[in-house]
Order: C-alpha cells, then structure tokens, then sequence
C-alpha cells in the first residue's frame, strides 16, 4: 500500500469518497489525451463524478441544443434504412402480452438463477481476505443481479431520449421513419427492465452508475447529430448489446433470458441504423472532421474499457472492508467483465472500421490497447439479431 492509500484509508468515510471521486476525474483527464475530446467531455465527467448529478435523488433536467432536421420533400432517400424501418415494424413485440410475468424468480434456487454464482467475483474477494458464507454469497450475487439490471434501465433511459434526438436530427426521411420505430424500442425496453427490477428483483433499484452518466450527459448535450450517432447508436448501443448478450448467455432464469433475447433483437437493428448512417456521412465529411471522429470513438472506447467497476456495490458491500483499488482490481479481473468486455469490443471494432473510422493511424492505438484482434469481423449491417442469438449459443 502507498502513502497515498494509507492517509486515503485512515479518513472519514464521506471525505474519503469525495477524494475518490476526484481522482476518478483527474484520472480521466489523464488518460484522455485529446485536448479537444477532453474539452467536449469535461463538463460531464463534472457533473457525473464530482457533483454526483445523477445521485441527488431527484429528478435530473440536461439541456439540448441540436437542431430538428425538417424534410419536405418526403421522398425515399435512403432504401437499406426504410427496409430496417419496415423489419422494425414487423417485429415490434409487447413487453406484457409477449413475455411470461407469472414466472417465480427464487434467488435461492441454483437451477435458476439470475446470474449464476460462478460469475460474480467471489475468488477475488477471498483472495483479499474476504470470505463471505453461503448465506451472504446468495445475497451478494442477487445484488449484483439487481446493480446490472439497474445500469440496463438506466441506460434504456438515456437511449430513449437519445433516440428521439437522432430521430429529430437525422438527415434522410428514411432515417426518421426508422428512428421513430427505435423511440418505442426503447421505451418498452424501459418498461420491462424496471418491471423486472420490480416485480422479480424486490424492487432494489440501484442508482445510475456515474460513469454511465458522464457519457449520457455528453450525448445528450451534444449539439452535433453526427456526435451523437456515434456516441448512441455505435458506442452505447455496442456496450448494451455486449452487456445483454453477456447476460443473455449467463443467466438460468426463463423470463429474463426470453425478456433479453427480444431486447438484443432490438437493439441489432438499432447499431444496424447507426452503421447505415455514419457509412453514408463519415464518406462525405472532411478529412479533418474524419479525423476528430475517429478521436473520439477511441477514447470513448477506452473510458468504455476500463470504468465500469460497480463502485455502488463496493459502497453498499464493502467499503468499511477493502481498499476501493483492490475492489477494483477484483472486478477488472473477474469473469464476468472479461467476458463483457470481450463481447463489446467484438461487435464494436468491426463497426468502426466499417463506418470508416479505423484508419491506420488510429489502428496503432487500438493494437496497444490489444484491440485489433477484432478487427475484419462482421459488422452490424451483416448480423441480424437472430445471428447474435445464434452466435452466442455456439
Ligand atoms: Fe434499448
Ligand atoms: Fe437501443
């Protein structure tokens, strides 16, 4: 342990989480080294570590200022996209008529389970003088059901409003056609994770994971519609989908995995969207423009890498117990987010190159990151839904 961790350590509970949080931020600043990607993100990574927005318990008002693309001519401009408006269309679903609601989720039954004990990082924990019992293994894992679940919701959230913004901003009318299809994906997304939370998890919800909110915030503030794609539609969109399908594969429980398998349906379509319109922009744009873009993606990918660490189930489990960097450590070496990570970036990289914003200069960075193992796989517009659904069982 450093100087440094044995005065964190030896504070008062509140002071030391604020300190914490502090470094989190300055820790971004380090790692991001674009001065213009770190401008853009600033105010955000403020208001998501430092003022803690998203955790006041009360409701969160984040101003917009992109403009609504009106279209009078309403003529057909983008065929691949109004053929994905018509698939969305047809495979709308009901979030109560389609799924089985009578269903009992027992946390206690193994044969069932929400998230499978072998998943949650209970070696890691041991290894660092923490043992829990049986009793307290069940909860803990159940916890950390209900803090996934929780972070899926809240996302849903900001992908609905995100999606309405795109779908006002979007240049073809085939595009908004389309984006109206994923407002009411999102919406009944929104409705079914906290149904679930709800009716099957005891109602324990967790509160928005900060860095989650650094990145909504960005987005949703953003005034370019093209940022805004590529942050939602590619960025976010890939981590839900390697999230889902990460869950989807896991999980022993019926209603979630047939509740998950309708949702990855949905969101395949809505990467697809994001793809369909970059390929078509990004080719139109300077190199310059090209250049901040292909930036961006890659530190946002990184932040994606290395920031979703549960602190809220450190605070809630173990903070009078473990250092927050060896909590840390545990989670970044766990199963479940090597997994994770793993998934996301396979179905991320592929799409980068395919939108056009791979490039060899950029793809050095990637490779130091051991990224470019995924490179030259298939992107969104080549995978259905029931491809991803498929790929995974194999
Ligand atoms: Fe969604
Ligand atoms: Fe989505």
């Amino acid at each position: 342990m450093t100087m440094m961790e044995k005065m964190i350590e030896g504070m008062p509970l509140g002071f030391r989480r604020q300190l914490l949080n502090s470094r989190d931020a300055f820790d971004i600043a380090r790692r991001v080294r674009n001065p213009k990607v770190l401008t853009s993100m600033a105010g955000s990574v403020g208001r998501g570590l430092i003022l803690k927005s998203n955790k006041q318990g009360e409701p969160v008002d984040v101003p917009a200022a992109h403009s609504a693309h009106f279209d009078f001519e309403y003529r057909s401009d983008y065929p691949e996209m109004y053929e994905l408006y018509r698939r969305a269309l047809e495979n709308q679903w009901n979030g109560d008529t389609s799924l089985d609601w009578s269903i009992d989720v027992d946390p206690e039954n193994p044969n069932t389970a929400v998230l499978p004990m072998e998943l949650v990082p209970l070696e890691g924990l041991a290894e660092n003088g923490i043992k829990l019992n049986r009793k307290e293994q069940i909860d803990f894992t159940y916890s950390f059901a209900s803090w996934l679940l929780s972070q899926f919701l809240h996302g849903e959230q900001g992908a609905l409003y995100a999606s309405a913004q795109v779908t006002e901003s979007v240049h073809w009318i085939d595009g908004k056609f389309y984006g109206s299809t994923q407002v009411i994906d999102e919406g009944r997304h929104v409705e079914v994770f906290f149904r679930y939370i709800e009716t099957k998890l005891g109602g324990k919800l967790y509160q928005c994971n900060d860095n989650l909110y650094v990145i909504l915030d960005a987005l949703l503030r953003d005034s370019r519609w093209d940022m805004k794609f590529l942050g939602m539609q590619i960025m976010v969109e890939g981590l839900a989908l390697g999230a889902f399908s990460q869950m989807y594969s896991a999980t022993r429980e019926p209603l979630l995995a047939n509740m998950l398998k309708y949702v990855i349906q949905d969101e395949a379509r809505h990467v697809h969207y994001g793809v369909l319109a970059l390929k078509r922009h990004f080719a139109e744009i300077s190199e310059k423009e090209r250049q901040e873009r292909e930036d961006w993606a890659f530190e946002v990918a990184l932040l994606m890498k290395n920031r979703f660490l549960a602190h809220e189930m450190y605070e809630e489990w173990f903070e009078h117990r473990m250092s927050r960097r060896k909590w840390d450590h545990v989670i970044h070496n766990s199963a479940f987010m090597s997994n994770f990570s793993k998934l996301m970036f396979k179905r991320l990289i592929p799409n980068l190159e395919y939108i056009g914003i791979l490039s060899p200069r950029i793809q050095k960075h990637y490779a130091a990151a051991g990224l470019m193992e995924f490179a030259g796989g298939k992107n969104a517009s080549q995978l259905s839904g029931d491809d991803l659904i498929n790929d995974l069982a194999a």
